[in-house]
């Protein structure tokens, strides 16, 4: 595994910001990159070990020290996923706001039978996740990086939908509302 140009500037940015006997504290955000190029170059969003061993030379430190933060973390994948990551927080919020009608509609309109798996097509990889943070538009789905949210069954069978004809559509509010802002906007 070798870095690409992409990657070689964006450590360059990050251990720019850590002194030179703490580069080891590196070692997410390099993970990030490292997994990130793997999207760019594959179109699956994963760290192989090969990718993990190029890490630790980079930062210095013992594979074994990246091996257990690679695996730690859920939001690195060990293994190949499909094109999308679909994260289903299933957390109380969540929860009460349907995500069980949010699972339901991902595992029909993806074509996925259990949580973990990925579609036979190698489009979608579905996962269920713990809170997001973003209770206030709960229920929520996290593609990729980006959260969709206020969703239901249908909304969540249109963006899968949407994204199997190959168009993103915006993240946010599904449904116009803005969890966050008073009455009438910001102030
Ligand atoms: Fe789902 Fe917090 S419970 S975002």
């Amino acid at each position: 595994f070798e870095f690409d140009e992409i990657s070689e500037g964006e450590i360059a940015t990050i251990l720019a910001k850590y002194p030179p006997e703490r580069k080891a504290s590196g070692a997410l955000p390099l993970l990030y990159v490292a997994q990130n190029q793997m999207k760019r170059q594959t179109g699956s969003a994963w760290v192989p070990t090969v990718a993990m061993d190029a890490v630790a030379e980079r930062l210095e430190v013992a594979p074994i020290r990246i091996y257990e933060v690679a695996t730690f973390y859920f939001m690195f994948n060990t293994k190949p996923i499909g094109k999308y990551h679909l994260q289903v927080c299933t957390t109380t919020s969540c929860w009460l706001r349907g995500s069980d009608d949010v699972l339901s509609a991902c595992k029909k309109a993806a074509g996925i039978h259990n949580v973990g798996e990925t579609s036979e097509d190698g489009l979608f990889t579905l996962s269920e996740v713990e809170c997001l943070g973003a209770c206030s538009n709960a229920p929520i789905l996290q593609v990729d990086n980006d959260f969709f949210e206020d969703l239901d069954g249908p909304r969540t069978e249109a963006l899968i939908e949407a994204l199997k004809r190959g168009e993103y559509p915006e993240p946010g509010p599904t449904n116009g509302r803005h969890g966050a802002e008073p009455e009438g906007g910001r102030r």
